[in-house]
C-alpha cells in the first residue's frame, strides 16, 4: 500500500495550518501540524523546568509519556499529564522556543517516529510543517510548498494575536532565518513539490488550488 499522505511545508504563517485543516475537512481526511510536536516539547520543557539548552535532556523529554500529541479537526492538540494544554502552545513565544529546540538533531530524531505514526492505511493524512516532504514523509505522493511575502505573513499573525506588525515581522524574520539555516532538516522546497505563493490569495483560493492538485496527481 502506498503512503496516503499529502505534505504541506512552508515558513511561519504561510497558511499551512489553515489550508491543511480546510483541505482535510473538505476531503474527510485527517491532518497533523508537526509544529505541535516542537511547540509541545518547548512548552512541556518550560512547564517542567527542563533546560531548553540541553539536547540530551530535551530528547529524553521527547520520549516521556507525561505528554502526548493528539490529532484534532480544528487543531493538533497537546496533553500534559492528561490536561489539554493546546491553548498555551500556539503563542508566538512558544513558537520561538520551538524553533530553538528544533535545531538539535537528537530532538528531531526523537520526535520523528511519533510524527510518522500519524500516517495509517485506513485514511489519508495531510501533514504540515517544515520538513514533512523532505524528512518525515519523503515518499508522499503529493508535496506542496506554501510561501508568502514576509509582510503578508506578519500581517496575518499580528491580526490573529493582536500584536504589533513591526514586532511580528522582526520575530518571524528571526524564526525564518533559524528554520532555513539550521543544519538538521532545514526548511526547504522538497524535490517535486508544487509551490504556491499565497500572498494575495484568499484561503478558499489556496484550498481550491491544492484540491485541483489532489485531483490531478492522486488516484483516490
Ligand atoms: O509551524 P509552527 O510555527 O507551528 O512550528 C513551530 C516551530 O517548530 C518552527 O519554527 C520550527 C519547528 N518545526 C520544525 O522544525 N519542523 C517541523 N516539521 C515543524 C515545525
Amino acid at each position: 500500500m502506498n503512503l496516503q499522505v499529502v505534505t504541506i511545508d512552508g515558513p511561519a504563517a504561510s497558511g499551512k495550518s489553515s489550508v491543511s485543516r480546510e483541505l482535510a475537512r473538505e476531503m474527510g481526511w485527517r491532518w497533523v501540524s508537526t509544529g505541535a510536536f516542537y511547540r509541545g516539547l518547548a512548552y512541556v520543557a518550560q512547564a517542567t523546568g527542563v533546560d531548553i539548552g540541553s539536547e540530551e535532556a530535551l530528547s529524553r523529554l521527547a520520549h516521556s509519556s507525561i505528554w502526548e500529541v493528539q490529532l484534532g479537526e480544528d487543531r493538533t492538540k497537546v496533553f500534559l499529564n492528561g490536561n489539554d494544554v493546546t491553548e498555551n502552545i500556539y503563542r508566538e513565544e512558544v513558537g520561538t522556543a520551538a524553533s530553538q529546540l528544533s535545531l538539535y538533531p537528537k530532538v528531531r530524531a526523537s520526535l520523528l517516529a511519533a510524527q510518522r505514526a500519524c500516517a495509517n492505511a485506513s485514511s489519508w493524512l495531510v501533514a504540515e510543517g517544515r520538513d514533512c516532504g523532505t524528512v518525515v514523509f519523503p515518499e508522499a505522493p503529493l508535496k506542496i510548498y506554501l510561501t508568502a511575502r514576509s509582510e503578508a505573513r506578519a500581517q496575518r499573525r499580528a491580526a490573529e494575536e493582536g500584536s504589533s506588525l513591526e514586532e511580528m515581522q522582526r520575530v518571524q524574520a528571526e524564526r525564518d532565518k533559524q528554520d532555513t539555516t539550521r543544519k538538521a532538516a532545514p526548511l526547504q522546497i522538497p524535490e517535486n513539490a508544487h509551490v504556491i505563493d499565497t500572498s494575495s490569495m484568499e484561503l478558499n483560493e489556496v484550498v481550491d488550488a491544492v484540491k485541483a492538485l489532489v485531483e490531478t496527481s492522486l488516484q483516490l
